[in-house]
């Protein structure tokens, strides 16, 4: 039986990171797993609450659920970006493998109070469910920027990584160590990248002992990802990279196709075009 912990405890031994990656409908899916599936790699599928709200917390479950049964794959599901207990609920019911509690904008001790219930309550309805709590400030959503947001002043100090860890109990920490959810024009154009503050990584790491997840993966520079893998970094989330690929890959199978009206026909040239980004960041992440 496939386990998230056991991935990342795997993970861990081996120096490497389980790609996280956030989809919204089947080209997406189809991408991350073929591509999980052509590495022999784990792989974690994350859905937000605006993702789930579109696709719908079960039938995403069942979904993910099918494919690590049919193909007795480490493929796992992840609630992203869980704004709220009743959200994170949902979820735990529907049978997600582990849920981002995120009360990363609140003050830090009503964020610890309120994390420590939900993981609390979350483990009544499954004890095997890992929760990752939230500290720091990692910017707004996976779209394309236009300016640069401020990150510098909402850095997670390890002093407090630590308190919030102890605090909480939570299984996972996403730390802001200069990561930043979404991309600038110029990083889609390949001309800017994402710089992270890897000595912070190492002191968060050696401070709390436990899985660290890198939010904001899309658009980092490859070397700092992998610096911050062998920091203590365990899972790495790519979102916006993947809607890129994905809006080009659907423009370019339609263009092909100017009068074809059968999806399955149009379709292949998007999920090939993200599958490619999910194999780059995965042979990446996993040191191949
Ligand atoms: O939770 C999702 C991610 O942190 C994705 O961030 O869109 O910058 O890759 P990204
Ligand atoms: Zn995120």
């Amino acid at each position: 039986m496939h386990s998230l912990r056991n991935a990342l405890e795997q993970a861990q031994k081996n120096g490497v990171a389980v790609g996280h990656f956030n989809v919204a409908d089947l080209i997406l899916l189809k991408a991350a797993f073929a591509a999980a599936q052509e590495l022999n790699v784990p792989v974690m599928i994350g859905v937000s609450e605006g993702e789930r709200q579109f696709v719908g917390d079960r039938q995403i479950a069942a979904l993910v659920r099918s494919l690590r049964e049919e193909f007795d794959f480490p493929i796992f599901l992840n609630a992203d970006h869980t704004h709220s207990l009743a959200k994170a609920m949902e979820a735990a019911k529907a049978g997600f493998d582990s849920i981002v509690f995120d009360l990363s904008a609140l003050p830090f001790d009503e964020n610890a109070r309120q994390t420590k219930e939900a993981v609390a309550a979350l483990k009544k309805i499954n004890p095997n469910i890992l929760i990752e709590g939230e500290i720091g400030d990692i910017g707004t959503g996976s779209e394309i920027h236009e300016e640069a947001p401020d990150i510098s002043k909402g850095l997670t100090n390890p002093a407090e990584a630590k308190q919030f860890v102890e605090a909480t109990r939570v299984d996972i920490l996403a730390p802001a160590v200069g990561n930043m959810h979404g991309m600038l024009k110029s990083m889609v154009q390949g001309e800017t990248r994402k710089h992270l503050d890897i000595a912070r990584i190492a002191q968060i790491k050696s401070a709390t002992r436990i899985p660290l997840t890198l939010h904001g993966g899309s658009g980092t520079d490859d070397e700092d990802l992998r610096k911050a893998i062998a920091a203590g970094i365990n899972i790495v989330h790519i979102n916006t990279e993947l809607r890129v690929a994905w809006r080009r890959g659907l423009e370019q199978g339609l263009a092909k196709e100017p009068n074809e009206v059968v999806p399955y026909k149009v379709l292949p040239t998007a999920v090939e075009a993200v599958k490619q980004v999910v194999l780059s960041r995965l042979k990446l992440f996993n040191n191949r």
